[in-house]
């Protein structure tokens, strides 16, 4: 019997999401021929619960595996409203239910990060064959090593730390450059180590502003004329780790700063006499072409799925653990994260670098 396959992305996208799609419509169509169909919901959720969907051709999976965003388009359609019933009277979970039935599907791929997965959990609990495929270029999807996305990222952060240096250089300036990563790290911690930064600071570990405005000084001392701090957007300094989340808004309202990154390059340029610079590359980091780290990843996770697929395994995501691709069912991944830990190589290495964590 043909089985008919659902396919949606949601949620931020990220270089990768081509290359996964076509790694698993190629795989499923390798090794189900005919016997496969392939929908493609359009812009993630809210295509599945707006009934936007159609059927797929073979050749629409080819020559995408280079290109960066999303054939299907995305949207976020945060998990903490999919059982809220807004004004538009539509019940989004019964919605998304009746899609999946009126295309027919035997199953859907739901590639995403966090909060797609959430959701794809939901729907596993409501009945539906879903599979996951962990993509998100902050790396921080819970039982997985490394999900798609992240790597190209990081190529890209490093190379914004590598042009940073010269014009630093020149200046002699402190350049402060935030990397996306509201709540994990690790896209700075590895872009700033691959970048060579001096400073990095991440959310997980709040810093003191004492010890930032110290490593720039001690650099100074040892006749270096610029520094280079990365700097995570979600980051908090030390005091405003120990406030809720309104005081630490009202805290930055009042100094004018939305952002900490504002507020180091201002705190650091007062305390050192250093003239100080922000960058911000912000998107740029999620877009153009996958490295070639990412195609292979996103190939191996959509040929992972494509197996999956037809052995009608279904309510996991694919992962990657131990260098091997698995599965960890939905269950058990849904709504927790995978931060920067304190035992993690990299602040180690980091660390023995010398290189300041604040
Ligand atoms: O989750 C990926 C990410 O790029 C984060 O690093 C960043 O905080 C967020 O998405 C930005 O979201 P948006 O694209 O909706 O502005």
């Amino acid at each position: 019997m043909k089985k008919r396959v659902g396919i949606l992305t949601s949620g931020g996208d990220c270089p990768g999401l081509n290359a996964t799609i076509r790694g698993a419509a190629k795989a499923l169509y390798e090794r189900m021929g005919d016997d496969v169909e392939i929908i493609g919901v359009a812009n993630g959720y809210h295509g599945l619960i707006n009934g936007d969907w159609r059927e797929m051709q073979p050749f629409e999976f080819s020559g995408i595996l280079t290109v960066g965003g999303t054939i299907l388009g995305t949207k976020r359609t945060p998990f903490k409203m999919m059982r809220v019933v807004g004004e538009d009277n539509v019940d989004k979970v019964a919605a998304m239910k009746k899609t999946y039935k009126d295309a027919k599907l035997d199953c859907l791929l739901c590639l995403g990060g966090n909060g797609t997965h959430k959701t794809a959990n939901l729907l596993s609990q409501e009945g539906l064959n879903i599979i996951g495929l962990p993509k998100t270029i902050d790396n921080d999807i819970y039982g997985t090593e490394v999900t798609f996305g992240f790597h190209t990222a990081v190529d890209i952060a490093t190379e914004v730390i590598d042009r940073i240096h010269t014009t630093a250089g020149s200046h002699s300036r402190v350049m402060v450059i935030e990397i996306m990563g509201n709540k994990a790290g690790w896209l700075t911690l590895y872009s700033g180590i691959a970048g060579g930064a001096d400073i990095i600071l991440i959310p997980e570990l709040p810093y003191s502003i004492e010890n930032v405005i110290t490593a720039v000084e001690k650099r100074a001392k040892n006749g270096k004329n610029f520094s280079i701090v990365a700097v995570a957007e979600g980051v908090y300094d030390v005091e405003e780790a120990r406030m809720k989340k309104k005081e630490r808004a009202a805290r930055r309202a009042e100094a004018g700063e939305t952002t900490a990154t504002a507020r180091i390059a201002r705190q650091i340029e007062e305390l050192t006499g250093f003239e100080s610079r922000i960058c911000v590359p912000g998107h740029m980091q999620r877009g153009g072409s996958p490295s070639a780290y990412d195609r292979v990843l996103a190939t191996q996770f959509g040929t992972y799925a494509a197996k999956l697929v037809e052995m009608e395994h279904y309510g996991v995501t694919v992962a990657m653990k131990n260098n091997h691709v698995t599965q960890n069912p939905l269950s058990e991944i849904a709504g927790k994260s995978h931060l920067v830990p304190e035992s993690c190589d990299m602040l180690q290495v980091a660390r023995r670098m010398g290189i300041s964590l604040g």
